[in-house]
């Protein structure tokens, strides 16, 4: 048996056309500019490749990008003021600080300055406490992309056994929080886990969000599970180049698994779409419209 491919590429260039769409009926209908504003701190450049990309893509859907780049030494209250500006700001409905920031700056004090109306990373603690009760929140991008891929193969995933890999704050928490929102029996698994393969080979639906290249072998995998690997690592080749590669270990997952997201091509063009997504919805909510269909969990 060979899993079928679950397509992120193509599922997220239709949600970008569906969004461009939306951005079209809010200028003609409202006279509303979607805008989104990033904010960078120093000169990382994997980071920096990102931002650029959300700047492009964000351009390309019709809406308004602001890209803020701060010189690593920026001081806290530089930050903080910044951030007040853009949180005060009628033309900017989203705000995103690219995370890691330098070690001098206080991540969490940043990311909860922001307006949590406009926090469309949903990292903010309000944004945190209403999707973990339940409750309308902005969603974080990642984990948002991977339930639509999900809602989409399964309809609903309801009952589902779903073994979340890792319990970071980006990806692992709120993903297992949206699991859990869907109705599945929801495991978060992390490197003290003791019997990760026993959990993995009950598990209907496989999250891996670890960071560890390959780490999860295809004889883990309950046959015919849908595996959803966000890790995006880059190893090296012997020819001296790099490969791109997931969390999972693709060619001995694909020949046991039901469905898998590649890596390229899966988990990855999600995140950015899903952040035009939330881009979208901050728009609508803070100007009281409806709210588009399918753009949120
Ligand atoms: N760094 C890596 N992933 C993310 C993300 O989803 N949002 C932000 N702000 N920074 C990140």
């Amino acid at each position: 048996m060979s899993a079928q491919i679950i397509d992120g590429k193509a599922f997220a260039a239709s949600l970008r056309t569906r969004i461009a769409e939306h951005v079209t009926r809010l200028k003609a209908d409202h006279g509303l500019t979607p805008g989104l504003a990033v904010v960078i701190v120093g000169e990382d450049p994997a980071s920096q490749v990102y931002v650029r990309n959300k700047g492009k893509q964000t351009r390309e859907a019709g809406m308004h990008s602001v890209e803020h780049a701060l010189p690593a030494e920026t001081s806290e209250s530089d930050l903080l003021a910044l951030i007040d500006q853009l949180n005060s700001d009628p033309a900017i409905h989203g705000i995103l600080v690219q995370l890691p920031l330098p070690d001098h700056l206080n991540e969490d004090l940043v990311i909860n300055a922001i307006d949590p109306a406009k926090d469309v990373d949903g990292f903010h603690i309000s944004n945190v406490g209403l999707l973990g009760t339940g409750q309308k929140s902005m969603v974080p991008c990642t984990p948002l992309g991977c339930v639509m891929l999900l809602k989409d193969h399964y309809g609903s995933l309801e009952g589902l056994n779903a073994v979340v890999v890792g319990r970071s704050n980006i990806v692992g928490k709120p993903m297992a929080q949206l699991l859990l929102g869907q109705s599945c029996t929801v495991t978060i698994a992390h490197s003290r886990t003791k019997d990760l393969p026993k959990l993995l080979g009950e598990a209907d639906i496989v999250v891996a969000a670890v960071g560890r290249p390959e780490m999860i072998p295809g004889d883990w995998i309950k046959p015919g599970a849908t595996i959803i690997d966000v890790g995006i690592n880059r190893i090296p080749k012997e020819d001296g180049k790099t490969r791109l590669v997931g969390d999972v270990d693709f060619a001995s997952a694909q020949s046991r698994a039901g469905a898998i997201t590649p890596v390229p091509g899966g988990v990855g063009p999600m995140t950015i779409a899903c952040l035009l997504a939330n881009t979208v919805t901050a728009c609508c909510r803070t100007h009281g419209l409806a709210e588009p269909d399918g753009l949120t969990a």
